[in-house]
């Protein structure tokens, strides 16, 4: 497995992600697919510019144009006036046929790993939905602590979420148990 960053070419893996039902069940319900090339060319440019780590889970590097998800860490911005400190959000997801063979875990512990070795991106915040249970296990098993649930406002409705938050620079395992 590698981690790329997010390219203009990569419209079509969006589309299948976001504007898909089963795959933004936890996330808010799927989004228009007329706006995916506008956001990919916007993601693409944060990518490039090292704003935001945007990647694509690539499973197999010979395969390279092969893609079976994202991985994503940046900084997340409160709502102007809510009096908030920026803190840094990770999120990842996997398309359905390459679900169940430890990608979403092996990518987000290469991620953390990077940030660990770059000392960026301070303590590390995810907000999986309560019931999700492979992304519930993964903030278990790589060194994630739970701080709680919150209700955490989606488009134009509310999940019920587990916040995890990690230190990347002492929690994280060495390696990942696959
Ligand atoms: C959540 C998601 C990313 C998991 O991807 P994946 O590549 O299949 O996950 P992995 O194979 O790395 O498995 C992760 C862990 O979950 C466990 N797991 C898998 N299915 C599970 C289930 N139904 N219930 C509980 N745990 C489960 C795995 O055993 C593994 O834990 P382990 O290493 O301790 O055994 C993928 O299902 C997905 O993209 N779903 C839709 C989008 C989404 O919900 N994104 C997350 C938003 S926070």
């Amino acid at each position: 497995m590698l981690l790329r960053n997010v390219t203009q070419d990569d419209v079509d893996a969006y589309v299948r992600m976001r504007c898909d039902p089963v795959m933004t069940a936890d996330l808010g319900g799927p989004l228009p697919s007329a706006g995916m090339a506008d956001k990919v060319r916007r993601d693409a440019q944060e990518a490039a510019s090292d704003h935001a780590w945007l990647k694509m889970i690539v499973p197999d590097p010979d395969t390279p144009a092969m893609v079976a998800g994202s991985v994503t860490l940046w900084s997340h911005e409160p709502a102007p006036g809510t009096g908030q400190e920026p803190f840094s959000e990770i999120g990842w997801m996997v398309l359905p046929e390459f679900q169940g063979r430890g990608l979403a875990k092996r990518a987000t512990h290469t991620l953390l790993e990077q940030a660990r070795t770059e000392n960026r991106w301070g303590v590390v915040h995810a907000f999986p939905a309560a019931g999700n249970g492979p992304s519930n296990g993964i903030c278990h098993s790589l060194g994630f602590q739970l701080l709680g649930e919150l209700d955490m406002p989606f488009a134009d409705r509310v999940l019920r979420s587990n916040h995890w938050a990690i230190d990347p620079r002492t929690d994280l395992p060495q390696e990942v148990r696959i």
